[in-house]
């Protein structure tokens, strides 16, 4: 069965760009955003390999290191990044692991044999620093990601990691948030000795901790 949220995300030991990693080992202590695209030399993957490497000090700011992963030769990737380079203006900047027998692929369920037998479809895997699988999305091939939305994603889930509050429907970094149901009004007192707007009992509303 395919990794599901809470899941411990499985180790691996695989050759990237930047050297052979142990990911449980290569991550200690960070967040990672682990990502497959489907193909080398393919149009839409140039131009998200290309803007994920400018959001490095984004992803950096977060404690968040970044892979990515084809099933294509950690030398194609090396070829291939000359063309990110050309027409995005920034090579890769964090490891493309090679992954040509799609071992990884396999172990993350990145591969979808209805969608295609040999190419990993657009994972996107959040994995936190206790090594739990924190958020999966599956795009197509034919869809480019939103890298924006990843960060956004990665604000909600530490906010919720620090600071037990969950983010609304299209929240954005500094809009108020909500005090997670799990946490019971006295310590919610503790957390938030100003207060927060009770518009339901389930629903709690505070500014965004800092
Ligand atoms: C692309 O990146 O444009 C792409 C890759 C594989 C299949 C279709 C499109």
């Amino acid at each position: 069965m395919a990794i599901q949220l809470g899941d411990v995300a499985p180790n691996f030991t695989a050759d990237t760009t930047e050297g052979s990693i142990e990911f449980h080992k290569w991550k200690e202590g960070s967040w990672a955003v682990l990502f497959s695209h489907p193909k080398d030399f393919t149009p839409v993957c140039t131009t998200e390999l290309g803007y994920t490497a400018k959001l490095r000090d984004e992803f950096a700011a977060r404690n968040v290191k970044v892979v990515g992963l084809s099933c294509d030769s950690v030398e194609d990737h090396r070829a291939w990044s000359e063309d990110i380079r050309d027409t995005q203006g920034i090579y890769p900047n964090f490891p493309m692991i090679g992954d040509p027998d799609a071992e990884v692929a396999n172990l993350y369920g990145m591969i979808h044999p209805n969608a295609s037998d040999t190419m990993t479809v657009r994972s996107v895997f959040v994995i936190g620093p206790d090594n739990l699988l924190k958020l999966s999305i599956t795009y197509p091939a034919s869809t480019g990601r939103n890298f924006d939305e990843v960060l956004r994603v990665v604000d909600s889930l530490q906010l919720t990691a620090k600071h037990k509050v969950a983010t609304p429907v299209n929240w954005k970094q500094g809009e108020d948030v909500i005090i997670v149901p799990a946490v019971s009004n006295e310590e919610a007192a503790e957390r938030f000795p100003d207060g927060w707007d009770e518009q339901k009992p389930y629903l709690r509303v505070v500014p965004q901790p800092s």
